[in-house]
């Protein structure tokens, strides 16, 4: 008798265990789905602003090319003016999205990720605020 109960308690406490292991997995998945960004399967574009998500998509993948020291092609996007200027001309747009008539950007590189264009695209249709 003293035996079955032993089991018992060590199978509660199994249990008891992997409840609280696989509730600690969920927060995880509920952390990583609220990040904002790039990698992870979650994307967040909504309400994308300036300083907060474009600026440093832009300083990874186009300051190597593109700073007002070193313009490729005498373009520089290391700032939130100069960047807009290239919105306001249709070329930033045409550039990432590989769109035909436009020199395919980052030159040599890959193209940027879905969730990178589309966050770019969201502070576009915002307005293309300095925020
Ligand atoms: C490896 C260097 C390099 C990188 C990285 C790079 N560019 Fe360029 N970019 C160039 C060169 C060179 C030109 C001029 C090419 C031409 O006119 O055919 C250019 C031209 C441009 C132009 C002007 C296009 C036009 O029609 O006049 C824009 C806008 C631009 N790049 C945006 C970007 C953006 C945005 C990124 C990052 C996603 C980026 N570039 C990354 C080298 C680069």
């Amino acid at each position: 008798m003293k035996k079955v109960l032993l089991t018992l308690a060590a199978i509660i406490i199994v249990c008891n265990l992997m409840m609280v292991s696989s509730c600690s997995k969920s927060n995880e998945a509920d952390l990583a789905a609220d990040t904002t960004g790039t990698g992870g399967s979650s994307c967040d574009t909504v309400n994308m602003k300036y300083a907060t998500n474009v600026q440093p998509i832009i300083s990874s993948y186009c300051y190597g090319c593109h700073t007002t020291g070193a313009a490729s092609g005498g373009v520089a996007l290391d700032s939130y003016a100069k960047l807009k200027a290239q919105v306001d001309n249709g070329n930033l747009i045409g550039v990432i999205t590989h769109a035909s008539g436009y020199p395919a950007m980052p030159q040599g590189g890959s193209k940027l990720s879905d969730c990178n264009i589309n966050i770019i695209k969201d502070w576009i249709n915002r307005g293309t605020q300095n925020n």
